[in-house]
Formats: structure tokens, sequence, C-alpha cells
């Protein structure tokens, strides 16, 4: 991974300055520290290897060196933090559509931030966010993808549930190609989400997303709750159709699919 060759593909403001770590504990928190002392919107934190590499809930995000892509992105959308789901969705729509085409692979994605290929996860997405006065003072955006990892290296608990592109498509792929693929889609849908052209972006998440239409489970907190994924609304919440008939809107949770 040369990081002159990411910055000579990058089109847009998304990844113009890039800051490389060979190891770090995780690029969010870096890139988080960077945000505070007043880094632009568009500097991109990218790590080799992660040794605290956090997942959703308080998962641990497995971040060997030299096979993956570990990336966090400073943004500062002038949106409120109810609508901060937006920037999951927007980077999920980004990193799939970017997939799609340099792979070939049929990923999709499943709500809120899991980019899957046949059911099993090739990567995610995690945004931790600060805000002060109903503002958001700066997202940052964290992209884990499984490229070259065997499935040898998977810990035993994610063997079966994770898959890589490589697994997937049966030869390595540039790490540095996926990158810059990515970041320049990330540019094009974060324009539409701050030109706030919602509709484009959340149908665009609809094409893209094998969620809706199935029958789910989902984990909130101490409460599950089981139904039909029937839609997202305009800031980005998951509607539910319970047995009873009633609609349970949910903004965060642990999702899995029935079938
Ligand atoms: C998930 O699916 O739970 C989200 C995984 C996000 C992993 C990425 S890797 C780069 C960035 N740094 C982290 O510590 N996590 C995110």
């Amino acid at each position: 991974m040369v990081i002159e060759d990411i910055k000579a593909g990058i089109k847009g403001d998304i990844g113009r300055e890039i800051f490389f770590y060979e190891t770090v504990g995780s690029t969010n928190t870096i890139a988080a520290g960077l945000a505070e002392k007043g880094e632009a919107e568009g500097v991109v934190v990218i790590a080799d290897s992660q040794e605290r590499g956090r997942g959703r809930l308080g998962r641990f995000w497995v971040s060997p060196p030299g096979v993956n892509i570990y990336m966090s992105i400073i943004l500062r959308p002038e949106i409120e933090p109810k609508d901060a789901t937006l920037i999951t969705i927007m980077a999920a729509v980004g990193c799939t559509s970017a997939l799609r085409r340099l792979t070939g692979l049929n990923v999709t994605i499943k709500w809120p931030n899991d980019l899957m290929v046949s059911d099993k996860k090739i990567g995610g997405i995690l945004t931790e966010t600060k805000t002060a006065h109903k503002r958001i003072i700066y997202a940052i955006t964290g992209i884990g993808i499984n490229v070259n990892m065997d499935q040898d290296a998977f810990p035993e608990d994610i063997k079966e549930v994770a898959t890589s592109v490589k697994m997937e498509t049966g030869i390595p792929h540039s790490r540095t190609e996926i990158i810059i693929e990515i970041l320049n889609a990330i540019d094009y849908w974060y324009r539409i989400l701050k030109e706030m052209r919602r509709r484009m972006l959340l149908s665009e998440w609809q094409y893209l997303t094998s969620t809706l239409g199935r029958k789910v489970r989902v984990t909130v907190g101490k409460e599950t709750f089981t139904g039909l994924a029937e839609s997202i609304d305009d800031e980005g919440m998951l509607i539910l159709r319970l047995p009873s008939g009633v609609l349970q809107k949910i903004s965060a949770g642990d999702l899995t699919i029935l079938r």
C-alpha cells in the first residue's frame, strides 16, 4: 500500500490529505484526535494494522497487517445529530458501489452498517460523532474491509460468518485500488448528503440492501423485535412490521436475517 499512489487517484475532497500509520490502536481514535485539533473535513487516516480495532456494540474488529483496509474519514456535516445514521448509510452506499465496480461481487448492505457477500460479512462501518447544542461538531466514519484475508486467519468464532474479497473472488486484490475507488465514491455520495438530496441517497441504499422485504430479528439493548423489515425512513431508521401489524421504528440495533 503506497500512500502516494492513493493520493494520485483521489478526485475530490475526501482523501486529499491522508495520514498513514503502520499500526495504531484504532484509526477512529486517531482521526478523532486529529479532528479535535481542528483537522479539516475529508482528512483520512489509514493504518496497515490495528491493535484495538473497534466494531459496533463494543465488539472487536480483527485487524492484522498486510491484508485488509482500515481507514477513518473526518466529516463535518451540517446536519442534526438525529440524522447521524445517514452518514453510515452514505458510507455504506459508497463502499458497496465501489466494491461492486472493482470486484464484480454482489455486495449488499445489511442495515445499518454491514457489507455482505452471500450472507457473510465482508466489511463494516463504524460512525462516531461528537455533538453539541444539537449540532454535529465532527463525525468519524471508520471503514473496515476484509480484502486479502484467508479463512484460516479469522478467529474461530467468526470464521463461518466472515469473508473477504479474496475468499469470494479467488484472487488477491489491490488495497490501494479499492481505497481509491471507495474514497471517490464517498466523495460523490457525501456531496449528495450535504445537498440534502436524501431521497436519492436513500433510494440508492434501498437498491443495494439485502435487508428490506426480509423477516428479521433486531436486538436493541435488552429488547428484541421480530418482524418484516419494511423500509427505512428519512433519517435512516429501520421500519419493522411486527406480527401484530404495528410498525416499529428502530434507530440502531443488532439485526439478524431470519429467512
Ligand atoms: C462493524 O461492523 O461493527 C464496524 C466495523 C468498523 C471497523 C473499522 S476498521 C477502521 C475503523 N477503526 C476502527 O477501530 N473501527 C473502524
